[in-house]
């Protein structure tokens, strides 16, 4: 890895920005293999070097990768004039480090959203050469039947003419006219499972993602809740995007 200057580096863990860090500096918070550092303008390798702050270890990646709890009503964009986005719940280096949503969720869907700077790793996980399946759990206003299982296996045609890649739809329950279902897709086209269980009768009452390929929502996360991925997860991630030529 490249050498960095230290301040670069802090900022890019989302310790602190570049401007913090010459401060934390000055109290004595940041020391380089045991050495108090008061020049956050030193360049190091982080790859031999030990960086701490505030007598922690600074783990430092090239490059970020989260997950978030998407809350409803949020937009899945880096940024908008109005209306919030996923960015304005993460600290505000994340968003000068040039971190970005993977996909989009629509606005009223909740779920796994993955982030990331690793511009690479996103467009694999978008690319529907690639099919990374979504799974969704979805409340549909209808009665769902075998039929509509097949008819998603098959690859369903949504009401404009669109064909989808065949998907699987699994009925949880049944209960006064609403279905209870997950559905599976390895394509991400625009509101794609509304348009899918619409075609079907059954508009999306409420929609969220459970995962993404190997990547399960963490439930211990609250909606607007974010944490860094696991390094099981990430390198899970990866080796599913490289067995698709990434
Ligand atoms: N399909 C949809 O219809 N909406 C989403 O947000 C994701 C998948």
């Amino acid at each position: 890895m490249a050498v960095q200057r230290i301040d670069k580096l802090l900022a890019s863990t989302g310790l602190c920005s570049r401007k913090e860090a010459a401060a934390c500096a000055r109290k004595g918070a940041i020391a380089v293999d045991g050495t108090l550092c008061r020049d956050v303008s030193k360049k190091i390798d982080p790859e031999s070097c030990c960086l701490t702050f505030y007598g922690k270890p600074v783990c430092y990646q090239e490059h970020i990768y989260l997950m978030m709890h998407k809350p409803l009503g949020v937009l899945s964009a880096t940024e908008d004039r109005d209306q919030k986005t996923v960015l304005d719940l993460l600290p505000k280096q994340y968003r000068s480090r040039g971190v970005f949503p993977v996909g989009r969720l629509d606005k009223d869907t909740s779920g796994l959203l993955l982030l990331t700077d690793d511009g690479a790793l996103g467009h694999v996980l978008t690319s529907p050469k690639h099919q990374v399946s979504k799974v969704y759990h979805a409340v549909a206003d209808g009665e769902l039947k075998q039929e509509d299982v097949d008819a998603f296996a098959a690859g369903i045609e949504l009401r404009d003419g669109t064909k989808c890649r065949p998907a699987k739809l699994e009925i949880r329950a049944v209960q006064d006219g609403k279905s209870d279902v997950l559905v599976t897709v390895t394509e991400g086209k625009y509101h794609q499972v509304r348009r899918m269980l619409a075609s079907r009768g059954a508009p999306v009452l409420t929609l969220e993602r459970l995962s993404e390929g190997p990547v399960v929502m963490d439930a211990a996360l609250k909606p607007g809740e974010w944490r860094a991925l696991k390094r099981q997860e990430l390198e899970a991630l990866q080796s599913e995007t490289e067995s698709g030529n990434r």
